[in-house]
């Protein structure tokens, strides 16, 4: 069967399954709820065979959802220009910098990192074994290097004077903003948040940076905040999906969320 008789086989079904879902009858509706599970079923085991990341990030989360936190891999060059300035010119001072990507994807916030500070040592991690062997395959000079996230293998690597977390510290904003859901307790508990903003604290620098941005809950929330300091007024406003409470509840009216913060000294 060749490619093109296929998507029209699927097409039919498609309009077949929409015309007769709102049917009078509760049989044809029980066949047309089968036949709905059967499509769904088998677009995953086609998506499963051909789309190596969704495999990945399917792997991911039956095999380590306790470790993982968003699980898409969306990211593109230069995705945040003002905080990636504004951390530049707040580290400007120094010479030997040390950064840290975590959930640095499929490589790109690397690169980026590489062009706003062309001296530092710049550390990319992920807990998507797909997206790393990409990142793997760069061109990059012998100050990048990209290794898998495990807090002990990270650690080795510390410490730092930035870590960028960026869109990382969240689960399917998307999908929670268009169910209406209102607590995210079973599907992402403000509790991994905390101890997350807790093991990048033990790896931080005085002084240094914690970047944490485009994520569902706040730094300053967690038992580490007074640690911290806020730097400029750079925001997440531009994240228009919801944002939730230490008891991770819903938040209905949302204060603005601070993204830089530099670990006070001692
Ligand atoms: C939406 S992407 C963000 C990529 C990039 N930071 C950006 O903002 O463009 C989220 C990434 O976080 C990664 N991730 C999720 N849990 C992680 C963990 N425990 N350690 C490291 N990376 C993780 C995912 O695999 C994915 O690549």
């Amino acid at each position: 069967m060749n490619e093109k008789l296929g998507m029209q086989i699927i097409g039919n079904a498609k309009k077949t399954i929409k015309v007769h879902q709102s049917s009078k009858s509760p049989f044809v509706r029980i066949g047309v709820s089968i036949l709905y599970g059967f499509r769904r079923a088998a677009n995953t085991v086609v998506r499963i065979c051909v789309d190596r990341n969704f495999r990945s990030i399917l792997l991911l989360q039956l095999l380590n959802s306790k470790n993982v936190h968003q699980t898409t891999s969306l990211t593109y060059i230069d995705r945040y220009p003002s905080i990636f300035s504004a951390c530049r010119e707040y580290l400007n001072y120094k010479q030997d910098i040390k950064i840290l990507s975590y959930g640095c994807s499929t490589g790109e916030e690397v690169l980026t990192l590489r062009r706003y500070f062309p001296n530092a040592q710049i550390i990319g991690t992920d807990i998507n074994k797909s997206s790393l062997d990409i990142c793997r395959k760069l061109s990059v000079d012998d100050k990048i290097s990209f290794i898998y996230s495990e807090p002990s293998e990270i650690q080795k690597h510390g410490p730092f004077d930035a870590i960028f977390c960026m869109a990382v510290l969240q689960r399917k904003p998307h999908e929670i903003a268009s169910k209406g859901i209102s607590s995210l307790k079973k599907i992402y508990p403000f509790e991994k948040f905390e101890q997350q903003i807790i093991e990048f604290d033990h790896l931080i620098n005085p002084n240094g940076l914690l970047i944490v941005h485009f994520t569902q809950y706040s730094l300053l929330d967690t038992k580490v905040a007074s640690k911290y300091k806020v730097l400029g007024n750079y925001n997440q406003n531009d994240y228009l999906t919801p944002v939730f409470d230490k008891n991770s509840n819903l938040i209905t009216n949302p204060q603005t969320q601070n993204s830089i913060f530099i670990k006070r000294h001692k």
